[in-house]
């Protein structure tokens, strides 16, 4: 396992101390998330009990494949728990999120969660949210028009930069919900609130990948171990 592999699995592991018997647990989207859902498989395995709400389809087959029972968000629309990765973290829990492309979905999880835990390794630690660049989820229709609106969005607010359709083996990404991402290279972000709202203005966008007064805690493995940010 590289050093990168084994922090995501440290933070993974870590995060089963906040999932209990019984529990409605979101379950997210991206590698570290995957360390997560492993070792949560393995409690599964060993008799846990709980039911999970998975944040993208990639999740739901692991899900399967672990044999973790899951049901729909609109099965059990109130969770006790969503556990998550993150593309950055900062001192307030803002994050970033989307590099895997499952924002819209793991946003509503997170949202629909009396509790909501990032899980990262200490590189997605930054000052100020915007060197990763902003993934926003938005609908085919009009592509061009809602390119421009959020190019303008952005600038009334002082943030410019490459604004990119994401692909994938040459060919635009397409979500788990049928939609495109564009992402957002504004660099910092100093005005996350502000953004987050103006982007919401924007007609064509879905989401944005800005998770802003979500996360109550943040579990960070890092060299000299695991520390847990908020509570
Ligand atoms: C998926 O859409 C993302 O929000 C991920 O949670 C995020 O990109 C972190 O992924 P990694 O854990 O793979 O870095």
């Amino acid at each position: 396992m590289t050093d990168a592999a084994s922090l995501k699995d440290k933070a993974g592991r870590a995060a089963l101390e906040y999932v209990s018997d019984g529990m409605r647990l979101g379950i997210g989207t991206g590698s570290t998330a995957e360390c997560f859902v492993r070792a949560l498989g393995e409690r599964v395995a060993g008799g846990l009990s709980i039911v999970g709400v998975a944040t993208s389809e990639r999740t739901a087959r692991l899900c399967e494949e672990l044999r973790i029972p899951t049901a729909s968000l609109d099965e059990m629309p109130e969770l006790d728990l969503a556990i998550d990765g993150a593309d950055e973290v900062d001192p307030e829990l803002r994050l970033i999120k989307g590099g895997g492309g499952a924002l819209l979905r793991e946003k509503i999880v997170a949202a629909a969660a009396s509790r909501f835990i990032v899980i990262a390794d200490a590189t997605k630690r930054v000052d100020v949210l915007g060197a990763f660049p902003l993934p926003i989820e938005v609908n085919g229709f009009g592509l061009t028009a809602t390119y421009l609106g959020i190019r303008r969005a952005a600038e009334r607010l002082g943030l410019a930069g490459e604004v990119r359709l994401r692909q994938r083996g040459g060919e635009a990404f397409i979500t788990d919900n049928g939609h495109l991402i564009l992402d957002a290279s504004f660099g910092r972000i100093p005005n996350a609130e502000a953004l987050s709202e103006a982007l919401h203005g924007v007609p064509g966008v879905v989401e944005h990948g800005l998770f802003l007064g979500l996360a109550g805690a943040a579990v960070i493995a890092g060299d000299d171990g695991v520390e847990i940010l908020g509570q």
